[in-house]
């Protein structure tokens, strides 16, 4: 089943992903997708400021991957530019994704066999003006729950 909420500014995008944080454990893996600068970077800052990640987040794109300190370290993956599964190897992604992190994968739909069994799937759709729709779904048990627990968030903080 799939369900979701909807922001209507960034900064209630960048509040969802503040809601989100509270709810990451380590070893967590939330892969986005979605359309072109529908707010993926925004979701993962409102998630690195929950974490209490002090250095600015921004695009990965160049470099893949960066890794934030805060109380549980961020794994920030942009797979735009990523061309082959291979690739991943480079940045060391499987042992990335276990190393004791939270993981938020931009473009994460790209390589889907890739993907642990059990990640949170966030599509994001660009919608009128500054509306963007969020649908959100766990592929396996842990992850179930936290999406569950983020809708309820969400919707408490008047996203639906
Ligand atoms: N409701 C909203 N949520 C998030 N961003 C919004 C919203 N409304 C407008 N915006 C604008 O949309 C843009 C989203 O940019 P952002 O970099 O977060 O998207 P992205 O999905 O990461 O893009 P890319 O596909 O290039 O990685 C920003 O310019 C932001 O100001
Ligand atoms: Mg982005």
């Amino acid at each position: 089943m799939r369900a979701g909420f909807k922001t209507r500014s960034a900064g209630e995008t960048v509040r969802a992903g503040e809601l989100l944080a509270r709810l990451l454990a380590p070893g967590d893996v939330v892969a986005l997708s979605g359309d072109l600068g529908a707010g993926k970077t925004h979701l993962v800052q409102g998630v690195a400021h929950g974490l209490g990640v002090a250095e600015p987040v921004t695009s990965p794109t160049f470099n893949l991957l960066v890794v934030h300190p805060g109380r549980v370290p961020l794994h920030h993956f942009d797979l735009y530019r990523l061309e082959r599964a291979e690739e991943l190897d480079d940045i060391a992604f499987a042992e990335t994704l276990e190393s004791g992190g939270v993981s938020l994968i931009e473009w994460g739909d790209k390589f889907p066999g890739e993907l642990p069994a059990d990640h949170v799937e966030v599509v994001i759709r660009v919608g009128e003006g500054d509306e963007r729709v969020f649908e959100v779904r766990g592929t396996g048990v842990r992850s179930a729950s936290v999406a569950e627990a983020w809708l309820e968030a969400c919707e408490q903080e008047g996203l639906r």
